[in-house]
This record gives C-alpha cells, structure tokens and sequence, in this order.
C-alpha cells in the first residue's frame, strides 16, 4: 500500500526577502564580456519575451541527434504534476513559475534570497548533454543555464560545508499531484550533491531548452542538470539550497535505498535490483521500442571529466 503523505507548508521565514545578498549590480558584474545579458529583465516578463533565451555554447557537446523539443517536452517525470510521463505536459498548466525567488542558506557567509531575474541576468551557456533516467531511457538536451558554482560562489561556503541540499517548492494548489488521496511521494522533493560536485563545471541550474524558457513540466524556472548522474538527481523548480556538513536526504534513496542510491552515478555494472542498467533507449530515435538501444557509458559517457571526484571510492557500494 503507497503511504500517504501531506504536503508541508513553505514556512513564512524562507520566503523572506529581508536579507537579499544578491544586490543586483553586483550580479551584472558577474556576466563577463562576450557572457549573454538579459538586460532591464523584469518580473513580469512572459514566457514568450524569453523565446530568443540566447546563450553562448557551453562546451561538453556530445555531437549526437538531438531529441526532438516536443520528446523533451511531452515524456517527462515530474510526479508533483502525476506519475504518468504524459502528466506533467498536461496538467502543468497552471503552475505559476514567475515571480520566483531561490533560498541559499546553511553553511555559507551570506544567506539569502535570489530573484529569478538575478540569475537570468547571470552569464547563460548552451550546455548540450546527454541525459539517462534511472529507468533506462536517455535523451540529448540543448539546457541553457548557468553554472551552480556561480551562485554557490557568492553565498560564500563556510569551510564546514560538505554537500548541498535542493528542494523542490511545494504548491498543492498548482500542482495536482500534491494533493487528493494517493501521493506516490512526500514532499517536498529532496536532493543533494556532495559540494565537489555541486561545483563542478558540467553541473549547472537550467533555466531554459531548445533556445526557449524552461517549460513547467521540466522543472521551470529553475532546475538542476547534473548529466554524469541518473536522471533523478535532476530537482525541479527549485526553491533552496542549503550547505550542510552531513550528507542530506534524497526523495528516492530515503523511499528506496536499495534501488536508488545518494550517489546515482550513471553505471552500466551496478544493475538496479530490478532492471539492468547495461544498455538504454533513446527516446525519439522513431523506431519501435528497443529499435534505438544503445549501450550506457560509465558515468552516462564523462568519465574523463568526473571520474577523479571519486578516486579511491567503491561506486558498487557507493551507488
Ligand atoms: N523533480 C521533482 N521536483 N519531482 C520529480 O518527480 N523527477 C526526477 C527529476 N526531477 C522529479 C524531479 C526524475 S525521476 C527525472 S528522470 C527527471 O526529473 C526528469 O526530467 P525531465 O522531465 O526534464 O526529463
């Protein structure tokens, strides 16, 4: 029997803007010369004044097919919208990604709030990556987003902290998978990164894809792209992020701790108890199911770039 969960309410102090760090003329600062500024952003900009979302290229290209938009747009898990993968394109509708705010507390110097325009403002990157869900399908994304160590770096981490903590806004009132009898999950989705990973240059907060603001089914306005790890680690519409000394909960190793593990390294030799994790599908390859399998690459193929994050580490145990 699936438990039931109730959601919990955002409590009044984080959504306080009374210690905003972030003042914004120190963020137009951050955009270096030939960096992409979204000038005179404002609050209230629709989400078609974002279409022309321009961005420089990012690097990390894979070079292969892209997955078609309307793929990336239409075959998505975002079970605060329902835990069907149709789900969230149909019943996102109503979420309401603007205006929209991002809490950094914890283990940093300088706590506070960041408006969404302040991190639009930032310096965006088209990152192309490619991308594996924990159910063994994959997809390559355009994300444009920026990369986390650049806000991270202006909370300024205290020497204590170890790992960064994500967590997903919860809104029952928009989202209907938050509310009614059956909740698969409790909210509010949890995620975490260990700090080294948090900041490393592939890991970034996406904001937009295909050239275009994020959709709300994938995660607007604001998500992470961790591409070395399954697709889970991915939190959506993120409203805190906290450094913390300890090692912090995730929804899916906390639900399940055998089948998804804090690490969620993409790993072709560590089945899943229940499926292997050997080879994948390509979603949009336009064939019949199984018609675009691929073999999965250690660590979803950027090795080179993440392998040294775990010298020394037993990634069996370590999943
Ligand atoms: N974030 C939240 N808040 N809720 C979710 O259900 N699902 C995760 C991740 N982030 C999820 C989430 C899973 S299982 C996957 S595979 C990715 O989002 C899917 O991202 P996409 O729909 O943009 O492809």
């Amino acid at each position: 029997m699936p438990r039931r969960y109730r959601p919990l309410p955002i409590p009044g102090s984080e959504i306080t803007s009374e210690n905003a760090y972030f003042k914004r003329r120190d963020l137009l600062r951050l955009t270096a010369a030939g960096g992409v500024t979204l000038a005179a952003t404002s609050i209230a900009m629709a989400a078609q004044d974002l279409a022309a979302l321009a961005a420089k290229p990012g690097g990390f290209d894979p070079g292969e097919e892209l997955t078609p938009e309307l793929d990336v747009t239409s075959y998505n898990n975002f079970y605060e919208f329902g835990t069907g993968k149709a789900d969230p394109a149909a019943k996102a509708g109503d979420f309401k990604p603007r205006p929209w705010s991002v809490m950094i507390d914890g283990l940093v110097n300088k706590p506070g709030e960041v408006d969404l325009e302040d991190m639009l403002a930032l310096e965006l990157e088209e990152r192309i990556y490619r991308m594996r869900c924990v159910e063994a399908w994959s997809m390559v994304i355009p994300w444009i987003g920026f990369p986390l160590s650049a806000l991270i770096a202006k909370a300024e981490p205290l020497g204590s902290a170890k790992y960064v903590a994500f967590e997903t806004v919860v809104r029952p009132e928009e989202m209907p998978g938050q509310r009614g009898a059956f909740q698969p999950l409790p909210w509010p989705y949890v995620e975490g990164l260990r700090l080294d990973e948090a900041l490393h240059p592939l890991t970034i907060l996406s904001v937009g894809l295909y050239g275009k603001v994020l959709p709300n089914q994938n995660g607007a306005p604001v998500r992470l792209v961790v591409p070395w790890k399954y697709g889970f680690k991915g939190i959506k519409s993120i409203v805190r992020i906290t450094l913390t000394e300890e090692q912090p909960i995730s929804t899916w190793n906390k639900l399940a701790p055998n089948e998804y593990g804090f690490y969620a390294n993409v790993n072709p030799e560590v089945d899943h108890p229940r499926w292997s994790q050997a080879n994948e599908n390509r979603i949009g390859g336009g064939g019949f199911f199984g018609s675009n399998k691929r073999p999965t690459l250690p660590f979803n193929g950027y090795g080179e770039e993440v392998a040294a994050l775990y010298d020394g580490m037993d990634l069996r145990t370590n999943f």
